[in-house]
């Protein structure tokens, strides 16, 4: 079954209400499950929780618009690379960004948002990979 984009939009803007606590949840959840992860980041993760935000925003916003996102994706993940991210960090962020995205989304989670989120996480980090992993022209 194709991704359901008006889902997750939607599911996005509902979690979204949550503001800044979206990104705490979610990195208190990564660097509680892999502790090796923390010192990748700075010790203050004030200027973290925003950008990271407004990244998802963007990605969520033009998911349907492959157009504006693949180059994004291609240039975020370029700068990964940059920042020693490897192919293999992308799964455990995955399982916590679900995490984070169940938990705020209460009773409205259920199969299919969890089905279409690890389909699109899974081809976001697929297109920031296959960039970073790229030579640089
Ligand atoms: C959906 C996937 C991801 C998104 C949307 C995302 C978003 C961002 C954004 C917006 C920045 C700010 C810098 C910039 O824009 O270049 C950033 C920095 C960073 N990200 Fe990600 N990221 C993702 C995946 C990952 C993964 C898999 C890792 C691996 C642990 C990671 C680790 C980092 C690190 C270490 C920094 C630099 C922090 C610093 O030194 O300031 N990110 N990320």
């Amino acid at each position: 079954m194709p991704v359901d984009t008006r889902k997750l939009k939607d599911n996005f803007a509902q979690v979204g209400t949550n503001g800044v606590a979206v990104a705490e949840y979610f990195y208190a959840d990564l660097f509680g499950r892999n502790p090796q992860l923390r010192s990748m980041f700075p010790a203050a993760m004030a200027k973290q929780h925003e950008v990271l935000l407004a990244a998802l925003s963007q990605i969520v916003a033009s998911v349907d618009d492959p157009d504006a996102l693949v180059p994004f994706l291609r240039d975020l993940g370029r700068r990964h690379h940059g920042f020693g991210v490897v192919a293999d960090h992308y799964g455990p962020v995955g399982a916590s960004l679900l995490a984070t995205l169940a938990y705020f989304s209460g009773p409205e989670w259920n199969e299919d948002l969890e089905r279409d989120w690890t389909a699109a996480y899974g081809l976001v980090a697929k297109v920031m990979a296959e960039a970073a992993a790229e030579p640089v022209a």
